[in-house]
C-alpha cells in the first residue's frame, strides 16, 4: 500500500478555514487529521465538536479524529455524529480500553490507539486485532510544531513486526514532527501514515509539501 498523508488542522489559519480546507481538498492529501485537547490530558486545549461539524461540511477527505482527552469514552458518539471517520483514544487515558475500542467500532468508524513516546508498543499485544490503526506519538502531544524524538523509528519497527506476526491489518501513523528531512525514514520503518501540521500549514506552498510527502522519491523535480 502506498502510504497516506493526513495534514493537522491544527497549523492550520483558523481565520481561514475554510481556505485552507479547500486547499486539502484540491491537494493530494488522503485524510485531514483533527486534533482534539482538553487541556487536562495534555496541557493545551484546541477545539471540540461544533467545530469538527463545520470542519466535516467544508472537508471533502476523511477526518481522522485524534482524541488527546481524560474518558473519551464519554464523547464518542459526539464525535462520530460530529464527522469523524477514523477515531483514536490514548491508551493512557483509557483503563477498558478493549470496551472503548468496541465503543468506536459500534458507531461504525475505524478505531485506533495512540501510545505517547513512553510507552512502550508491548503494550498493545493484547488488543492489536482490534485495532485498525496506531498513532505512535513522535512527540509528547499538546502542540504543533515540535521536534521529532527519533527512538520513534525503534517503536515503528517494533510494532510493524508485532503487526506482521499476529497478521493483522493495523496501520500505522507516526504523529508529531514530521516533515521531508525525516519522512522516509519514518516509511522505511514500517509507518503507513504521515501525519504533518507545520511541515504542511507553515510552509509557502502547502499543496506542494503535501504532494511532497506523498511522493517522496520524485520531490527534486517539484521544488
Ligand atoms: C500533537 C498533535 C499533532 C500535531 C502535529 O499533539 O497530536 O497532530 O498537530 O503537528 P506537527 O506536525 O507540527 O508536529
Ligand atoms: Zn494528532
Amino acid at each position: 500500500m502506498k502510504h497516506l498523508v493526513a495534514p493537522s488542522v491544527l497549523s492550520a489559519d483558523f481565520g481561514n478555514l475554510q481556505s485552507d480546507l479547500k486547499m486539502i481538498n484540491e491537494s493530494g492529501a488522503d485524510w485531514l487529521h483533527v486534533d482534539v485537547m482538553d487541556g487536562n490530558f495534555v496541557p493545551n486545549i484546541s477545539f471540540g465538536p461544533d467545530i469538527i461539524k463545520v470542519i466535516k461540511h467544508h472537508c471533502s477527505k476523511p477526518l481522522d479524529v485524534h482524541l488527546m482527552i481524560e474518558g473519551p469514552e464519554r464523547y464518542i458518539e459526539t464525535f462520530r455524529q460530529a464527522g469523524a471517520d477514523n477515531i483514536s483514544v490514548h491508551f493512557e487515558a483509557c483503563p477498558h480500553l478493549h470496551r472503548t475500542i468496541q465503543q468506536i467500532k459500534a458507531t461504525g468508524a475505524k478505531a485506533g490507539v495512540a501510545l505517547n513516546p513512553h510507552t512502550p508498543v508491548t503494550l498493545l499485544e493484547d488488543i492489536i486485532e482490534d485495532l485498525d490503526i496506531v498513532i505512535l506519538m513522535s512527540v509528547n502531544p499538546g502542540f504543533g510544531g515540535q521536534k521529532f524524538i527519533y527512538q520513534t523509528l525503534h517503536k515503528i519497527k517494533s510494532l510493524k513486526d508485532m503487526i506482521i506476526t499476529r497478521n493483522t491489518n493495523t496501520l500505522i501513523e507516526v504523529d508529531g514532527g514530521v516533515g521531508l528531512q525525516n519522512a522516509e525514514a519514518i516509511l522505511q520503518a514500517g509507518a503507513d501514515i504521515l501525519v504533518a501540521g507545520n511541515s504542511v500549514f507553515k510552509t509557502e506552498n502547502p499543496t506542494l509539501a503535501i504532494y511532497s510527502l506523498k511522493n517522496l522519491g520524485i520531490k527534486g523535480l517539484f521544488v
